[in-house]
């Protein structure tokens, strides 16, 4: 399909892929064997500028959009899901402080962000805070100098590997979701630690990891917007953020698509390709059907953001939801082709299968996205253009 890229953003998308064929492919199952944090390929990432897309160019950055941020993670993630979250994560947890940040900030922490220096991770999830986002319980008590964070996160994507850390705290127990506010941490802060490291099903060269704040004093500068504004800074963070997700599913189910069709043109059975068999195309035409789709949508909310639009919160659900289930069907429906070898780790369709059950999962599960949007939907008045 033709998607009407400028030659700036082909030039990335290309890049990506070269990067991803290159030097993602030969270690991606050696990554996820070791469930080993890929390090060297960030390193890759850095050094041809894939971090400074995502950073106005003030900043030492490319200046680029939404669009361009989710045409690296696609093809990154056509080979590599863990990879590509590794990275995305790095522009979730950067979010924040484009959008809110004071100029001060931005200009201590973008420039190491967009060199690849510094990595930055996101974390508002906790034990008693999934879907629930309002009910974290880690506090920031203002004292003199700035404020005492005491609490855990868990299932902080880059959590021991990032150096920056966006961090939401109740600064105002009382006022739940009001009472929330957004700062930034660095590493090695005193009193700041690091947790369990799970171990995952799938997207397991990625780091999942429990942050400990036991007394860390976070100066009062390292605030991020104004005092109980942090938990409204989070919900528009993922309303820029989502579509990053579907162009990781999109990603992921244009990998295990391509992989479908290989493996049934060579694949032999009752004297023929298992590709001349009709019920293997329909199910290869379903889901090149299917991936298409969630690209189309995927590039369309990215460029409504892009074009500045003030709104966009349910597009932006719409874009995870609907990619993200794509990537979980077009994954299991790839595993039916390989058939029986598919299960086994000899074959990539095995860890894509796994890869893709966290993007219904994570970033607001898909039921609690619908309810977003079902929202949005009750909210409207009259029929929108
Ligand atoms: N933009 C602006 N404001 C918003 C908003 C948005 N998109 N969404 C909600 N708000 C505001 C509301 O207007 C409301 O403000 P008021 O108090 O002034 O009315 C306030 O935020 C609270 O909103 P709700 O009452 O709707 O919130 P809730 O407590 O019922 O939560 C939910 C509902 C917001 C949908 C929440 O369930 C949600 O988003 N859950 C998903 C959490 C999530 O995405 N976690 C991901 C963790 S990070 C991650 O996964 C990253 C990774 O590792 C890859």
């Amino acid at each position: 399909m033709e998607y009407f890229l400028s030659e700036q953003q082909k030039t990335i998308k290309s890049l990506a892929r070269r990067i991803a064929e290159e030097k993602i492919l030969p270690v991606r199952a050696e990554l996820d064997e070791k469930e080993e944090f890929p390090w060297e390929i960030m390193k890759v990432l850095a050094h041809t500028d894939m971090f400074r897309i995502f950073i106005p160019e003030e900043y030492e950055g490319l200046g680029g959009g939404c669009l361009d941020l989710c045409l690296v993670v696609e093809e990154l993630s056509r080979v590599c899901s863990a990879v590509a979250i590794s990275y995305a994560a790095v522009a979730l947890g950067s979010f924040a402080l484009l959008q809110y940040g004071t100029e001060e900030q931005k200009r201590k922490y973008l420039p190491d962000i967009a060199s690849g220096k510094r990595l930055a991770a996101f974390a508002l999830t906790e034990e008693t805070a999934g879907s629930d986002a309002s009910a974290i319980r880690t506090t920031a008590k203002k004292v003199a100098g700035g404020y005492l964070l005491n609490g855990t996160k868990r299932f902080i994507t880059n959590g021991g590997e990032a150096e920056l850390y966006t961090v939401i705290a109740l600064t105002a127990k009382e006022r739940g979701a009001r009472g929330a506010s957004a700062f930034l941490v660095e590493k090695d802060t005193p009193g700041f630690s690091f947790g369990r490291k799970e171990k995952k099903l799938g997207i397991r060269a990625s780091s999942t990891r429990e942050l400990v704040f036991e007394d860390c004093l976070v100066p009062e500068e390292n605030m991020i917007g104004k005092e109980g504004t942090g938990f409204i800074i989070t919900m528009k963070l993922f309303d820029h953020t989502r579509p990053g997700i579907g162009a990781q599913a999109v990603g992921l189910a244009q990998g295990a698509l391509e992989a479908a069709v290989d493996y049934a043109r060579q694949r032999v059975q009752f004297g023929h390709p298992i590709i001349s068999l009709q019920a293997v195309q329909h199910m290869l035409a379903d889901m090149a059907i299917q991936v298409e789709a969630a690209r189309a949508l995927t590039y369309a909310v990215a460029r409504t953001i892009d074009s500045g639009a003030k709104h966009f919160t349910e597009e932006s659900a719409m874009a995870k939801v609907f990619a993200s289930d794509i990537a979980m069907k077009v994954t299991t429906d790839a595993m039916q082709v390989f058939g029986g070898v598919g299960y086994m780790r000899d074959y990539p369709i095995e860890k894509m299968f796994r890869d893709a059950k966290i993007i219904q999962i994570y970033e607001g599960t898909n039921q609690v996205l619908r309810n977003t949007i079902a929202l949005e939907l009750r909210k409207r008045k009259g029929i929108r253009e």
